[in-house]
């Protein structure tokens, strides 16, 4: 009988609960042990390794975060932190780790997996930045998250006739923003991507009220260069000849505690249930992601090489359809 350990990593993501549930059932149903990680890898050094049952998952597919708990954890970037953390799984008698996070987490697996541990990683995370997986655990909530408050900004923008700017999160990656911008109907985005002027920003949202706008929303990524602080600085010094003032909402860690939506629901159930099976089939140092509308498999070593692409045609989207 094999014994698998279960950890999550990183930002928490909604959805995790759901893939955590998957691993662990998925497991049970093989007739393995499963274990609970606590706190990600910090758990993992410290050796905080729990045997899970199924019921141990139990009500918990609808609760955003995780229950495990999550870290971010600087020892696990040392070899020697690492080692620790193989000394636990040995201790425990743990044969395979499956690892639910995004770059930094997967990065982690990856090392593991180089030091020849069996490791599966679930791809999670709010940002969508994962190499490996066309659409990442958490990501459609967040946005969801992200598209009430631009609906609710909109209504009283509306009222008053202003320009209002919203941060969405997504560390150096513009995909939030973009969505959001897009399925919100913003009149102008910001992302880290690509360069933006502040001077066009204010005019394609003077321009919006010149068409007949009642309301101008700019969606802007945390990590673009002009930010919110960055944005509303420029607004500030500029006020006179901008003719209009800049009101900012930064959504910030609102995005990442909702209860997963669907979607996420099932995307982190089939890519949990898959993690197991491929450990099942022999399979490991392998990332589980959705890519091209089906469940893959992408070496971690690929996923910690490389970098995913963002498709900023999409931009000329946002741009043509905010007139
Ligand atoms: O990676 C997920 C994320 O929410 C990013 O969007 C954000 O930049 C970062 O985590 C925030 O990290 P922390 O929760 O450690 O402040």
């Amino acid at each position: 009988m094999k014994h698998i350990a279960v950890l999550t990593s990183g930002g928490d993501a909604p959805g995790m609960n759901a893939a955590i549930r998957a691993v662990t059932r998925m497991g049970l149903e093989l007739g393995w042990r499963v274990s609970g990680v606590a706190q990600g890898y910090a758990g993992l050094i410290a050796g905080d390794i729990e045997p899970f049952t199924a019921r141990s998952v139990s009500g918990i597919i609808q609760q955003g975060g995780t229950i495990l708990g999550s870290a971010r954890c600087p020892d696990f970037l040392t070899e020697e932190g690492r080692e620790r953390g193989l000394r636990a799984l040995a201790q425990h008698d743990v044969d395979a780790l499956v690892v639910i996070g995004g770059n930094g987490s997967q990065a982690g697996a990856n090392a593991l997996s180089a030091m020849g541990y069996p490791v599966v990683g679930v791809a999670s995370t709010i940002d969508n930045d994962l190499y490996g997986s066309d659409i990442t655990i958490g990501v459609d909530t967040a946005l969801n998250i992200a598209l009430e408050a631009i609906d609710r900004l909109k209504v009283t923008a509306s009222s008053h006739q202003r320009a209002f700017l919203v941060e969405v999160m997504g560390r150096n990656c513009g995909y939030l923003a973009l969505m959001s911008a897009i399925a919100g109907g913003a009149e102008a985005v910001v992302i880290p991507e690509v360069e933006s002027d502040p001077e066009i920003i204010a005019t394609e949202l003077r321009d919006s009220y010149r068409r007949g706008k009642s309301h101008a929303i700019i969606v802007v990524a945390e990590g673009a260069r002009y930010n919110a602080e960055a944005l509303l600085e420029f607004f500030k010094a500029h006020r006179g000849r901008l003719g209009f003032e800049l009101r900012a909402t930064t959504l910030g860690h609102v995005q990442r505690g909702g209860a997963p939506g669907a979607y996420d629901r099932i995307l982190a159930t089939r890519l949990g249930a898959a993690a197991v099976e491929r450990l099942a089939s022999g399979e490991q140092g392998i990332l589980i992601g959705h890519l091209q509308g089906e469940i893959r498999a992408t070496p971690l070593a690929e996923v910690a090489a490389r970098k995913k692409p963002l498709d900023v045609n999409l931009l000329k989207l946002a741009d043509a359809l905010a007139k």
